[in-house]
């Protein structure tokens, strides 16, 4: 339930630097994955970007009391435990106990870091810090706390750098109150506090902006960029790409000539996640009262595990029309709702829900859903460091070309990926740069043309194992 990146901040970062610059975005405008739609008679979701994640001096946070939005606190252990047979049970120790081998594992993983040691997978960690999930209420507790973070399954995710992560937005970087998490239940939607931001930059109309303009073709050499849109073309000094990690790895862009092979190892090496949020919206409530409820799917791990109670205290209101019980789906769970029909979604959750409430449910009167990865403008949600992406790919993958083209998002924060914070620091970062490319020369940037293996002494001496 990491961020989703929006594209305005960080080509307003240029703006506001006083360039003079085209903004080119496709149909959602400058808002990228920040999108909001009614459910019911009066209640708006959020199919992108949902939360504040990690407070303090978060910028995100900042703005979100700069424009007051309405929010409500994320309790996590505000949980409701149903096992594979439908039955109500008490799931805290194993869901402490998870918590606990968590914690060890971002122990290691820091431990690790400092020592400069290699990656090792979320399935290592957890498993060196001794989580070994046998049922499945153990699967929906490490679905929950692992997959619903990351967008990906412990298996392909990196333990060093996803530690690194949220240390940084929940502990290190925006100070003593940065630990926690605000849902946005805003009716203006999430995507206010960026459409206000961007309106100290951009007029009503303002030609700057081209909306609902594809980009086709990115042409760059020493000296200038082209772009090539669907509708005109646009010769520029310097250009920011905020595509999403999906859409460059997706090749719906041509690049002209090809971008270089080490930044394309950097890009295809890296993950752009799916998380699918389906809203359902009942004449009813028939869930608790909780936050969160937990199913334990019998057959699949995580599979329709996670539901959020979207009128639990202090989110939508209680006794209205709108009773909305919502549930995430990640990675191939996501794929497969993408390739579904509303109505054979809506069939196969009603399933799930008479297996953990029973028969005499009411069907509900909506179903949302967005489906991120198959739309060629997003090809995803919000990345997530797989193992086997070195740093040094990653420094590959955010390298400009010819100083001519940089890029931005969240992907392309190291230190933030995944969060929204990632691409509004990112933005500021790289307009920073190309400010600078402006007035005087460009700041140097680093890039590896090869990658090597690291063998250090204790890879190739072989050692007598001491028992
Ligand atoms: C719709 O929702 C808004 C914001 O939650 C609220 O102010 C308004 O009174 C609601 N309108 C109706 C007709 O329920
Ligand atoms: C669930 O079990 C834990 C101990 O594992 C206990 O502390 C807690 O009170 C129990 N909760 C309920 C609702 O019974």
């Amino acid at each position: 339930m990491k961020l989703s990146s929006i594209a305005a901040a960080l080509s307003l970062g240029l703006l506001s630097g006083a360039v003079n610059a085209e903004i080119i975005h496709t149909k959602v405008a400058i808002l990228g994955r920040a999108q909001n739609v009614k459910i019911g008679t009066n209640s708006t979701i959020e199919l992108g970007c949902n939360w504040v994640q990690g407070l303090g001096t978060n910028p995100i946070n900042l703005l979100r009391q700069k424009y007051n939005l309405k929010t409500a606190v994320t309790h996590y252990d505000d949980l409701t435990f149903i096992d594979e047979h439908g039955k109500k049970v008490n799931g805290s120790a194993r869901n402490n106990e998870f918590s606990e081998r968590y914690s060890k594992l971002e122990d290691m993983a820091t431990q690790r870091a400092k020592d400069n040691q290699v990656d090792f997978s979320g399935r290592t960690g957890m498993s060196l810090a001794g989580w070994f999930p046998k049922s499945p209420m153990d699967d929906a507790i490490e679905y929950f706390g692992y997959d619903w973070e990351m967008g990906e399954t412990p298996e392909v995710s990196s333990s060093t750098f996803s530690t690194l992560n949220g240390l940084a937005s929940y502990s290190t970087d925006f100070g003593p109150d940065s630990d926690g998490d605000l849902m946005n239940i805003d009716p203006r939607g999430f995507r206010y506090i960026f459409l206000q931001e961007a309106a100290r930059v951009f007029k009503p109309n303002d030609k700057r902006l081209k909306l609902k303009t594809k980009v086709k073709t990115v042409e760059y050499d020493k000296n200038k960029v082209t772009i090539y849109t669907d509708k005109d073309t646009i010769i520029a000094d310097y250009a920011i790409s905020t595509f999403s990690v999906g859409v460059l790895q997706h090749r719906d862009v041509q690049w002209k000539p090809e971008m270089p092979d080490w930044k394309l190892e950097g890009i295809f090496g890296f993950h752009l996640a799916t998380y699918t949020k389906i809203f359902l919206s009942f004449p009813t409530q028939f869930w608790d009262n909780t936050q969160y409820t937990l199913y334990a799917n019998p057959t699949t791990r995580g599979l329709y595990s996670v539901w959020q109670n979207m009128n639990a205290p202090g989110f939508f209101p209680q006794g209205t029309k709108d009773n909305i019980f919502m549930v995430t789906v990640t990675q191939d769970y996501a794929y497969r709702v993408e390739s579904m029909t509303d109505a054979q979604v809506q069939a196969e959750l009603m399933d799930v829900l008479r297996s953990m409430y029973g028969k005499n449910i009411p069907e509900p009167n909506a179903i949302v859903f967005p489906r991120w990865h198959s739309d060629p403008l997003f090809r995803g949600s919000y990345s997530n460091w797989p193992i086997g992406e070195l740093d040094q790919h990653h420094e590959n993958m955010v390298a400009p070309l010819n100083n001519r083209v940089f890029f931005s998002g969240e992907a392309m924060s190291k230190r933030y990926y995944g969060f929204l914070q990632g691409a509004w620091i990112t933005g500021g970062q790289v307009a920073t740069k190309v400010n600078q490319c402006i007035k005087s020369k460009c700041p140097v940037s680093t890039y590896y043309p090869k990658l090597y293996n690291a063998k250090a002494q204790g890879s190739i001496v072989k050692r007598e194992v001491v028992v």
